[in-house]
């Protein structure tokens, strides 16, 4: 057991919910922020019936401000906070030429304002308190252009990796490291939803180790650098992709 407290965002359904279960089971006190209350509500309830353990938070991560209310609804309730997971995403599936203004937008702003903001809000706060410790998820796309994937998607996560290292440097004197984890198709609902059972299976066939990756360990991979002793790992982008990119 621990009393370490984790932010999770993003945390109501998918790898989110995976981090968050996993963070719980280690022991730490986790707040489960998404736009979607009512299922990070449920999370909630049925990891800590009485909230004491972990709670929901009304978080869109597109808002500076909303990430200052998480920051202190947290210490109001626990006095504490020690790691946050940017871990909330956007995604489309759009051939790179069809895409919108609007589609553009809405990935750039939520893969990559969540990073700057949570990274603002939540570094400062660890900055002074000498200690915390960040994980951004960023994506395989980010690294290699992505396959099943946006361009917008893919350029949103690059910036992902990049933001990582531009706040590892500059926290890193203050006690806080900041790092990435690049997982490549893994098998979580919004895969099987939105890649087509037949663009699936050749996803799937072009995977060197031959099967989608496992959200149980990426979560593993974020408790791993969110440890107190993780204080040597920073500005690194952890692949997790079954060998599709190696470099
Ligand atoms: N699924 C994969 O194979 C895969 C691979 C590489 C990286 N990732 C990354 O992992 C992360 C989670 O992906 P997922 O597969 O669980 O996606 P998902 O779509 O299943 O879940 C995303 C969660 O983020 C929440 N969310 C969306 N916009 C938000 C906002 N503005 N504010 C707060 N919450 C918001 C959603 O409500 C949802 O609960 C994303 O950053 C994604 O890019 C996923």
């Amino acid at each position: 057991m621990t009393d370490r407290v984790v932010l999770v965002t993003g945390a109501a359904r998918g790898l989110g919910a995976v981090i968050a279960r996993r963070f719980h089971a280690s022991g730490y006190r986790v707040a489960i922020g998404d736009i979607t209350f009512n299922a990070a509500q449920e999370l909630a309830s049925e990891l800590s019936a009485d909230h004491s353990s972990a709670f929901a938070l009304n978080l869109d991560v597109t808002s500076k401000e909303d990430f200052s209310a998480a920051r202190d609804a947290i210490l109001d309730k626990w006095q504490r906070i020690d790691v946050l997971v940017n871990n909330a995403g956007a995604s489309k599936v759009v051939p790179v030429m069809d895409i919108t203004a609007e589609q553009f937008d809405h990935v750039i702003q939520v893969n990559l304002r969540s990073v700057l903001f949570g990274c603002q809000v939540f570094g400062q706060h660890f900055a002074d308190a000498g200690a915390g410790r960040i994980v951004n998820i960023a994506s395989l796309a980010g690294q290699n252009g992505g396959s099943a994937t946006g361009a917008h998607y893919a350029a949103s996560k690059g910036g992902v990796i990049t933001l990582t290292k531009v706040f590892a440097r500059d926290l890193a004197s203050r006690g806080v490291t900041v790092n990435a984890i690049s997982p490549g198709p893994m098998d979580l609902p919004i895969v099987h939803e939105s890649v087509p059972a037949d663009k699936l299976s050749a996803v799937v066939a072009s995977i060197p180790g031959g099967r989608l990756g496992s959200a149980d360990y990426v979560a593993d991979v974020a408790v791993m650098l969110a440890a107190e002793n993780a204080y040597f790992a920073n500005g690194a982008c952890w692949d997790v992709n079954g060998g599709l990119f190696m470099r």
